[in-house]
C-alpha cells in the first residue's frame, strides 16, 4: 500500500495512518492480502509517478522484498499516473488504487440485475482513459476476485490502419452505450414497480449498513420466522425485498441495500444513485452496525455521512448492534453506554433481540415525529448532538446558560427531554 499526505492536510478527514487502515479493510473486502505499506508527505504530487523518484525506488525494493503482486494507492491516480508507474514495474505487477479497488468490492456485492449494469458501466468509464496495461489488470481483478461483474475483456477485429488500442476504445465506448440503454430499461421497469408499491401505501423499511455488517443475514433472519408471504402482487418484486408482518398486524416491507464502504468516491455514489433512490424513499432505516468490529464508530459514521450524501438524513433511523453474540459481556456494557439511547443490541445469526427490535420498527413506523422546543442547559450537551442526530432541528438559539431548540423528534425519543420541554 501506498499512502501519501499531500501538504498538511488531513487525508479526508483522517490520519494518514487511518486512511491505510481503511485501505487495509477495502483490500481484504476484496481478497488482497497486505504484506507491507510505504508512507510520503508531499506538497504536490509528482506530475509523472504520484510519489518522488526515491520514494519509488524504496517501493520497488520494497515490493520485490515482500514478493508484492500488486501495489495498491490510496488516493486515485490520474491515467497518466497508472501509465508511468505501470512502465515502472515487472509486467505481473498490478498498479491499482482506490477506485478500483472500490468498484470490484461493488461488484462482488451486486446483486440486482440493475446493480450489475451499474458496476459494470463504472468500470468501463474508469478504465476509458487508463486502456493500457490496466484494462487486463482490471479484468483480472474483476473477473477473478467477484467472478460476478462482466468480464471486461472481448477485443473486437481490427479495422484498417487502427491499433489495437484503438479497436479496444472503439469496443468499449460501443459497450458503454448498450449498457446506459439497458439500465435505461431496467429503471423504467423499476419506476414502474415503485408506482405499483406506492399505491399500496405499504410502509418500507430499508436496512442500511456497512458491508458485511449483517444486512442480508438479518433480512432472512426476521423473514424466515414464517412470517414471509409470497403475494402475487409483488411478483415483479426485487429479490432483496421481503415482506414483514408486525404483532401489530400492519405489514412493512424490509429492503436490503448494497453495503456501504469507507469514503466512497463521490462520482460513484452518482453512478449508484438509482439504488440508493430505494434508500431515500424509505419510510424508516435500520441502520446495521457490525458491534464486534473494532471500527464500528467509523463504519457508523460513514453509513451516516453517506446517507446525508444521498439525500437520506431526514428519514428516521433505527441503530442496530449486530453480532451480539460475539461480544463478551464487558465490551456489550460498554457498547451499551456509549450507544445512543434508542439503539437495540441483537445477534442475527442467533436471533437474539428480536422481539424488541420489532417493536422498535412498529413504533418507528407508526409513531413518527412531534413538534417541541426545548431549552438545553449547556452541561446537557449529550442531548443536544442527540437531537442533530435522531431529529430534524429547525432552529437553534444560544443563550447564556443554554442552547434553545425549535424541531421535531422522534416520539419514542421525547421521555429523554421531558424536563427540558418549553
Ligand atoms: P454486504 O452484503 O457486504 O453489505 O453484507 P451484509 O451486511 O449483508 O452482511 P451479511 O449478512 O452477508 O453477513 C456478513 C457476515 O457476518 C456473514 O459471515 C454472516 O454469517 C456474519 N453475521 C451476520 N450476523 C451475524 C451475527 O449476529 N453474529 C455473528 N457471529 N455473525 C454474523
Amino acid at each position: 500500500m501506498v499512502g501519501v499526505r499531500i501538504g498538511p492536510e488531513t487525508h479526508r478527514g483522517l490520519t494518514l495512518d487511518e486512511s491505510l487502515q481503511e485501505l487495509e479493510l477495502l483490500a481484504e473486502t476484496a481478497g488482497i492480502e497486505v504484506v507491507g505499506s510505504i508512507t510520503q508527505n508531499l506538497d504536490s504530487p509528482n506530475s509523472r509517478i504520484y510519489i518522488g523518484t526515491g520514494k519509488l525506488e524504496e517501493l520497488k525494493l520494497l515490493a520485490e522484498e515482500l514478493d508484492a503482486q500488486t501495489i495498491l494507492f490510496d488516493d486515485e491516480l490520474s491515467p497518466r499516473h497508472q501509465r508511468e508507474l505501470e512502465k515502472e514495474f515487472d509486467r505481473d505487477v498490478k498498479i491499482l488504487d482506490r477506485t478500483a479497488l472500490i468498484l470490484d468490492i461493488f461488484a462482488q456485492h451486486a446483486d440486482t440485475r440493475e446493480g450489475m449494469l451499474q458496476v459494470e458501466l463504472a468500470q468501463y468509464k474508469y478504465l476509458l482513459p487508463r486502456l493500457t496495461r490496466a484494462w487486463t489488470h482490471l479484468a483480472r481483478q474483476s473477473g477473478g476476485a467477484s467472478g460476478r461483474s462482466g468480464s471486461v475483456g472481448g477485443v473486437g477485429l481490427r479495422g484498417p490502419g487502427e491499433t489495437q488500442l484503438e479497436v479496444d476504445r472503439r469496443e468499449i465506448k460501443k459497450k458503454i452505450d448498450k449498457l446506459e440503454d439497458e439500465l435505461d430499461k431496467v429503471r423504467q421497469h423499476r419506476n414502474r414497480y415503485r408506482q405499483q408499491r406506492r399505491k399500496t401505501n405499504i410502509p418500507v423499511v430499508a436496512l442500511v449498513g456497512y458491508t458485511n455488517a449483517g444486512k442480508s443475514t438479518l433480512l432472512n433472519a426476521l423473514t424466515d420466522a414464517d412470517i414471509y408471504v409470497a403475494d402475487q402482487l409483488f411478483a415483479t418484486l426485487d429479490p432483496t425485498t421481503r415482506q414483514l408482518e408486525l404483532p401489530t398486524g400492519e405489514t412493512v416491507l424490509l429492503t436490503d441495500t448494497v453495503g456501504f464502504i469507507q469514503k466512497l468516491p463521490t462520482d460513484l455514489v452518482a453512478a449508484f444513485q438509482a439504488t440508493l433512490e430505494e434508500i431515500a424513499e424509505a419510510d424508516l432505516l435500520l441502520h446495521v452496525i457490525d458491534g464486534s468490529h473494532e471500527n464500528a464508530e467509523i463504519q457508523r459514521t460513514t453509513v451516516t455521512e453517506t446517507l446525508e450524501q444521498i439525500g437520506a438524513g431526514e428519514i428516521p433511523i433505527l441503530t442496530v448492534y449486530n453480532k451480539v453474540d460475539l461480544l463478551d459481556e464487558v465490551s456489550l456494557k460498554e457498547l451499551k453506554q456509549s450507544a445512543d439511547p434508542l439503539a437495540l443490541f441483537i445477534s442475527a445469526k442467533e436471533k437474539l433481540g428480536f422481539p424488541d427490535l420489532i417493536e422498535s420498527i412498529a413504533t418507528g413506523i407508526i409513531q413518527g415525529f412531534e413538534h417541541v422546543t426545548v431549552f438545553l442547559p449547556y452541561k446537557a450537551g449529550r442531548l443536544v448532538s442527540l437531537f442533530h442526530e435522531k431529529g430534524h432541528v429547525e432552529k437553534l438559539e444560544h443563550e447564556e446558560t443554554g442552547v434553545r431548540i425549535t424541531g421535531s423528534m422522534p416520539v419514542q425519543l421525547l421521555s429523554f427531554f421531558e424536563e427540558y420541554l418549553e
